[in-house]
């Protein structure tokens, strides 16, 4: 209600209810591990324009909720879904849903690069070749040589595409599992703590593709590194034992959190 008095033009004063359609709405999705519920009624927004990022302490369900957005967790026998979740207004969990063509439209970066045991170019080429993407080789190479220059990394391995892509350092690794997701052309791509196994170095260069990507994919983050969250991402939700506590602008959430539990976070009561 407060957010709506203020008339003004100016990102910070926006009301985050003025965001318009989203690009992924979750609504209500509750997930359990058998008997165990590990996620409580979340509703969250992912909007095109925006990188939204998913912090709160380990074990409090981050992970199970990305999973849920392009349906991993359909992979984890013990894992039930329940709630809505929307791509583009469309129920992802129709019975009609491809989920093979979902995980190329919502794609998914993991914590620990897990390139294919084979070439960079073939890392890259696989997505394109079953999904048809490619009119014959110079097609090919056109994608992947776009995939890896969106994710940064061309300059770096453009004369050793035939080289293992698991021969690569581990931020290199990491970006080149991005431009692996980026191949298949996807509208989403979903982060699950990215950086979490690189060096500073490294990060900072994911960061900066983050920044990069922005605008041109939806980005959803997870990570349990507050300042990463502040500095790469426009809104944040706070999970806590399985709640999604609060949502909001990034810098509201970090310099004015409505909730006490996201206050007690940010100022590192708990972690
Ligand atoms: N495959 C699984 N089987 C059973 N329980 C799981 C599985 N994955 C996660 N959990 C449990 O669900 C809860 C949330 O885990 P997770 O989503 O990994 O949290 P986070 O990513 O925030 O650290 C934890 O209690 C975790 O032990
Ligand atoms: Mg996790």
């Amino acid at each position: 209600m407060i957010d709506t008095i203020i008339p003004t033009t100016t990102e910070a004063a926006e009301p985050v209810t003025a965001d318009g359609t989203p690009k992924m709405s979750a609504r209500d999705v509750s997930v359990f591990y058998g008997p165990k519920q590990a996620l409580q009624s979340v509703s969250v927004d992912i909007h095109d324009d925006k990188v939204t990022a998913f912090i709160g302490p380990s074990g409090c369900g981050k992970s199970t909720f990305l999973r849920c957005l392009n349906r991993m967790n359909d992979t984890i026998p013990a894992a039930r879904v329940t709630g809505d979740i929307s791509l583009d207004g469309q129920d992802i969990y129709a019975s009609k849903m491809d989920v093979v063509q979902l995980r190329a439209r919502v794609g998914m970066v993991f914590q620990k690069p897990n390139p294919f045991p084979k070439s960079i170019f073939e890392n890259v080429a696989y997505g394109p070749r079953i999904h048809g993407l490619a009119d014959g080789k110079n097609e090919l190479e056109a994608i992947v040589e776009k995939s890896l220059k969106r994710a940064g990394l061309w300059d770096e391995v453009k004369d050793r595409l035939q080289e293992s892509g698991t021969a690569l350092s581990g931020g290199q690794q990491q970006r080149l599992c991005i431009a692996r997701a980026i191949a298949v052309d996807p509208e989403v791509i979903l982060m699950d703590e990215p950086c979490s196994a690189l060096d500073p170095i490294a990060t900072a260069k994911i960061e900066e593709l983050i920044h990069e990507l922005r605008g041109r994919y939806a980005i959803a983050i997870v990570t349990h590194n507050m300042q990463q969250a502040a500095r790469v991402s426009q809104r944040t939700a706070f999970f806590h034992l399985g709640e999604m506590v609060e949502y909001g602008r990034t810098k509201d959430i970090f310099t004015n959190p409505r909730e006490q539990r996201t206050q007690d976070y940010i100022t590192g009561r708990y972690g």
